[in-house]
Parts: structure tokens; C-alpha cells; sequence
């Protein structure tokens, strides 16, 4: 979809500078930044066409936090962090098949995987030198589940990629932000420089002992976005590391600004690119690939009261609005504390899957569609084809504000031929026969002159 060249790296920084939005992140991030520009390897590039293309991804939050079951914050519901550590004890997740995770994800056609390594509470996922707490040192169950996904991942040519918290709520080392007051540290033994090391040697594990590792998603600079001073997050030093050890690794960070040098794809919370529905948006939208993450239900991380995973249907309308504005789905699925995936959740993803399999060619590979979504739906484009997705049609006359010369159009499903009229102003108005019958998305496929 997008490929960042070095002017386009400039023109990032440059609207960085300019940004009104998002101000205090936006001036910590510039002032950081301001002399710095980022030349991405050519493999780097290959990778982040690569992410572009592939369109749909799972997110997993996974921790001890599943044993209390209230979601991956539950550290901060008046707990110190010594007495939630205790939980790591009892971590024995008897049912995790990392090889029937990604089997179930790969059969819902997302290509790509982000798994929690490190949350805010702390607990490293993984086998780290660095810190006992951590899944084979700190629990009876003693498997690096980062490895057996990693491995499971390789196996079955799936992509992984690693959330990483820039934040921690139990390390003494890491000075205090925003959350996290509660839980009982002794802050006067904040230390800077002790917790950049410490993150920067795990990170080096990560992308050292695992193979290849498709992208590190950071999240957590927010903790730091209401200080009265600018706070360093020293994210140039840490990003040339990672690009030193795996050129082609893609950084990604939700810290809610607009991206800065180093960063290879943009990411909304919660929210299309251009939308701010959740409150975490309003960045410029940058030339970089794109991506926004969204929960199944309401949580990240487990929360047994909350059933309400969304419909098939909606999950297929946000995956192809995303897609029509060039941007990845990142759907996250909360582990329970056995270490199997929800069975709801796990349904779902088998009709978007099927859905996926019957039309990924009008999904996968294409980039934004010719105009902004309309209130029928959207459309997806792929060299001279246009695909028009009727998510709600209630015409049987759908006007398209198109500005290229429509050559043919045919009903995607059994290619027969859909009428079609040009109107005065330069538009194409579509005649269907009838209304579509409710399949999530009636498509209909143009080959129109160059756009
Ligand atoms: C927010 C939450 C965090 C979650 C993330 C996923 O930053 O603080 O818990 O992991 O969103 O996008």
C-alpha cells in the first residue's frame, strides 16, 4: 500500500514540527527528534509492503493477569505489586498448543500475529537473563511461550510480532508516570538509565533468540504525556538496535502521536485512520503503512464478564472499512487462564475466515479505495479493479464519486453484469437488478481507467 522513501521521511518530521495535535506528545517527540532522519533498509521496505498486503492480523493479551480473569490492567485495581507477583506461581496454563493457536489464526486468513512479551504489569512472556520474573523462572509451568509461538509461527508461515511495554508498573527502576501509582514501588530508586538498559538487553534477547521477528509494537510512552518537563524516552538509540539486529523488523508505536524517524508503520487504537472514536486519535495520518487495533469484545486481555464479542458481520465490516482506507486490522483475542483461545471468539473467526477464503482476492494486496467511505459501504482497489463492497446498500442505485472512466462492471460472486450510468458531474451511478441479499458484503468489481 504505502512505501516510505527518504522524502517522505522528511515530510514526516517536518509535519511533526508543524503538529497542533496531540500537543504534548507531538513536542516531546520533536524536540527528541527534531535532527534526526531514518533511511529504511531495503529489506525493511520489502517487509513493510509485505504488512501492507497482508491486511488482517491477531493480537494476543496473555499473561498472569488471565488468572484473575478482570483484564490485563487488574494491577492497577489497588493491588501492590508484590502481592500480584504471587500470582506467577500458580500460572500453569495446562491447555496452551501454540501450534493449535496459529493453526485456528492462520485458517482465519489473518497472516500475522502480535503477541503481549512484556505488558505493563511486567511479566516477560519469554525466557529473559534479565529479570527473574518471567514465565519459565517465576511459574510451575516453565515453557518460553514466546518460543513455542515463534516456532509454531515459522512452522506454519505465519508472521510474529511483539508488543512491547515501554511502561512498567512493578520495576523500581522505571520512573513513575501517569498509572501504576498504586502499587507500592519505592520511587526515590527510579533510574533511568538501569531501566533503558534493562528494556534494550531484553530486546536484544527477543531479536536474537527467536528468529525472525516480523515487528516490535511498543506501547506505554503515554505514561509520560502529562509530565511538566519533556521526558527522553531515548527511542532513537533503541530503534537503531532493533534495526541493527533485524533490518527488516518493523517498529510500530502506540504512543498516540503522529510517527516519528525510526517508526515503520503507523498505528490507531481502537480507531480508523481519521476517526477518534475511542479518544486515543487525531494524529496526522503519515505515509506509512497503517494499522489499528481493535478488541473482539470489549477487553484486551481476559475479563470473564465480558461475552460481548462482536458479530461476524461487524468484524467483516471493520476488517474491509480498514482495508478501504488502506490500514491492517490488528483483532485481539484474550487467552484464558488454561491457555485456550475463547470458543467464541474462536467461531467467529472461522466465518471471517470462510468470508476471507471467498473473497480475500478483493482484501489482501489492494490498497485504498478511490474516495472516503460512503454510507453503503466502501471500496478496495488493485491495479485497474475497483471493488465496491456493499456493506448496507438500502438503493438499488449507488452513486460512486469517482473521477477515473469505469470500463465494465460485474457482480464479484457470479460475474454477471451490473448496469451502469455516468452522470453530468463525472460520477458512476451503479443499477442494481435488486437489492443485494444480506451477505455482509455484496461485491461488485470495475475495471476502470488508470484512477
Ligand atoms: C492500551 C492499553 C493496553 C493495551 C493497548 C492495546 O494502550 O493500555 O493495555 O495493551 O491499548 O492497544
Amino acid at each position: 500500500m504505502r512505501i516510505t522513501t527518504l522524502p517522505d521521511t522528511m515530510k514526516i518530521l517536518k509535519s511533526l514540527l508543524i503538529a497542533g495535535a496531540l500537543a504534548t506528545g507531538a513536542a516531546n517527540a520533536s524536540a527528541q527528534l527534531a535532527d534526526i532522519t531514518y533511511t529504511p533498509s531495503p529489506e525493511n521496505i520489502r517487509a513493510r509492503q509485505q504488512f501492507s498486503d497482508s491486511g488482517f492480523g491477531i493480537f494476543i493479551h496473555w499473561g498472569i493477569y488471565s488468572m484473575f480473569a478482570q483484564g490485563e490492567w487488574y494491577l492497577q485495581d489497588g493491588l501492590t505489586a508484590h502481592e500480584y507477583a504471587k500470582a506467577a506461581r500458580g500460572f500453569y496454563p495446562a491447555d496452551f498448543d501454540a501450534d493449535k493457536w496459529v493453526k485456528a489464526i492462520k485458517e482465519a486468513g489473518a497472516k500475522y500475529i502480535c503477541f503481549t512479551s512484556r505488558h505493563h504489569d511486567g511479566f516477560s512472556m519469554f525466557h529473559t537473563a534479565q529479570s527473574p520474573f518471567n514465565i519459565v523462572d517465576a511459574t510451575p509451568f516453565g515453557r518460553d511461550i514466546v518460543k513455542e509461538l515463534a516456532d509454531a509461527c515459522h512452522r506454519h508461515g505465519i508472521k510474529l510480532h511483539l508488543y512491547y511495554s515501554h511502561l512498567d508498573w512493578t520495576r523500581e527502576d522505571y520512573p513513575i508516570g501517569r498509572t501504576g501509582r498504586e502499587t507500592g514501588r519505592d520511587t526515590s530508586k527510579a533510574n533511568w538509565a538501569s531501566y533503558y538498559g534493562f528494556m534494550n538487553r531484553q530486546l536484544t534477547e527477543l531479536l536474537t533468540n527467536y528468529g525472525e521477528i516480523g515487528a516490535i509494537w511498543f506501547d506505554g510512552c503515554w505514561d509520560h504525556d502529562q509530565d511538566s518537563t519533556r521526558f527522553n524516552w531515548e527511542l532513537e538509540k533503541q530503534y537503531d538496535l532493533i534495526h541493527s539486529l533485524q533490518p527488516a523488523c518493523l517498529i510500530g508505536n502506540n504512543h498516540h502521536w503522529t510517527p516519528v524517524a525510526g517508526e515503520d508503520i503507523q498505528i490507531f487504537e481502537r480507531d480508523l485512520p481519521g476517526e477518534n472514536h475511542a479518544g486515543f486519535s487525531g494524529q496526522e495520518i503519515s505515509t506509512l503503512p497503517l494499522e489499528t487495533c481493535e478488541t473482539f469484545n470489549g477487553s484486551w486481555g481476559y475479563r470473564i464478564k465480558d461475552q460481548g464479542y462482536k458479530t461476524t458481520r461487524k468484524l467483516i465490516h471493520y476488517l474491509v472499512k480498514a482495508a478501504g482506507m488502506g490500514a491492517n486490522l490488528l483483532l485481539n483475542m484474550g487467552p484464558q487462564p488454561n491457555g485456550e483461545l475463547p470458543a467464541v471468539a474462536l467461531g467467529r473467526l472461522k466465518e471471517v475466515g470462510q468470508w476471507l477464503a471467498d473473497n480475500g482476492e478483493t482484501f489482501y494486496a489492494t490498497t485504498a479505495g478511490d474516495f472516503p467511505a460512503q454510507e453503503w459501504g466502501t471500496t478496495t482497489r488493485k491495479g485497474d479493479r475497483l471493488f465496491v463492497h456493499l456493506l448496507t446498500p438500502s438503493s438499488t442505485d449507488i452513486r460512486l464519486p469517482l473521477t477515473c472512466k469505469v470500463k465494465s462492471a460485474v457482480n464479484y460472486a457470479d460475474r454477471t453484469k451490473v448496469k451502469f450510468t455516468k452522470e453530468a458531474d463525472g460520477s458512476v451511478t451503479l443499477h442494481l437488478a435488486s437489492l443485494p441479499a444480506d451477505t455482509h458484503d455484496h461485491i461488485i468489481e470495475l475495471v476502470t481507467s488508470s484512477k
